[in-house]
């Protein structure tokens, strides 16, 4: 973490991210990160039944007695959903590039765009496709509350469902990893994706807790393990890859913002803890 508030934030973002194009929806650091991953292709020797993968995309419940690994790939691939439903739709909306906006916005929103990318990379290590998939009901209220919130009560949800969404990265890499051990490349490929987003959405809470006034800070914290456990029942794989106790008691504790962010190589930045 260097430096503190909105001020260290922005600086760090441009050295992070490079710079930022929004008419193409580029950052000039990550296309560079995507470059050395693409030169760099990672397979996995483990065959992931396609059909089945697709049919279960759009399914609310998983079909009865799917492997793990193709859990946790439907997992990634659901949580992409939920995400790219939630840019497209501010994207539609308008909702970043204003005249008015802080230099910080574009960023955050253009990281979120590439979080559907970094999920869709993990996919391809199985060889299998991004598909459009309208995510569920509940999920869609809750994506659209975000995006259409005026902006000024916006930071306690936007910022409890970035903690939320912290908490399932995290899950979902530490599963991904453990998942494929046996294959130590593919491990550390699905290992660098999810750091990539988690350090990226570590810097989105700490953006909305600076935006928060104490007291909304104060909703934000209390509104984090409600969201947690929505994100959970609503990505019924997630409750399948992990124990339910023990997420259960991961959300009701406080949040981790050091634990997380040492589990990370990257350098990460908290403008405010939440
Ligand atoms: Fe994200
Ligand atoms: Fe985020």
């Amino acid at each position: 973490m260097i430096g503190t508030g909105i001020e260290g934030y922005r600086d760090y973002l441009a050295q992070r991210d490079g710079d930022a194009d929004l008419l193409h929806r580029r950052l000039a650091n990550r296309e560079e990160f995507f470059g050395t991953l693409e030169a760099d292709p990672v397979r996995s020797g483990r065959r992931i039944d396609r059909q089945m993968f697709l049919r279960n995309l759009r399914r609310r419940r998983p079909e009865r007695g799917l492997d793990r690994a193709t859990l946790f790939l439907l997992a990634t691939a659901k949580l992409n959903q939920a995400e790219r439903f939630g840019v497209d739709l501010g994207d539609t909306y308008g909702r970043i590039g204003r005249e008015d906006e802080p230099p910080e916005r574009v960023y955050l929103a253009l990281e979120e765009h590439y979080h559907t990318r970094l999920l869709a990379y993990v996919l391809d290590i199985f060889d299998l496709p991004f598909q459009v998939v309208v995510p569920p009901f509940v999920m869609r209220q809750f994506v659209k509350m975000e995006v259409f919130l005026p902006e000024r009560f916006g930071f306690p949800f936007v910022g409890a469902a970035e903690m939320a969404g912290c908490i399932m990265f995290d899950e979902l890499r530490r599963v991904g990893v453990e998942l494929f051990a046996d294959e130590p490349d593919v491990a550390a490929r699905i290992d660098r994706l999810y750091t990539e987003i988690l350090t990226d959405e570590l810097g989105h809470v700490g953006y909305c807790a600076a935006r928060c006034t104490g007291a909304e800070r104060t909703v934000m914290r209390r509104l984090y393990p409600i969201f947690g456990r929505l994100f959970v029942r609503q990505t019924a794989e997630i409750s399948l890859l992990t124990d339910s106790k023990t997420l259960r008691a991961r959300l009701d504790r406080p949040f981790d913002v050091e634990g997380l962010a040492a589990g990370l190589p990257n350098e990460t930045f908290v403008a405010a803890h939440p």
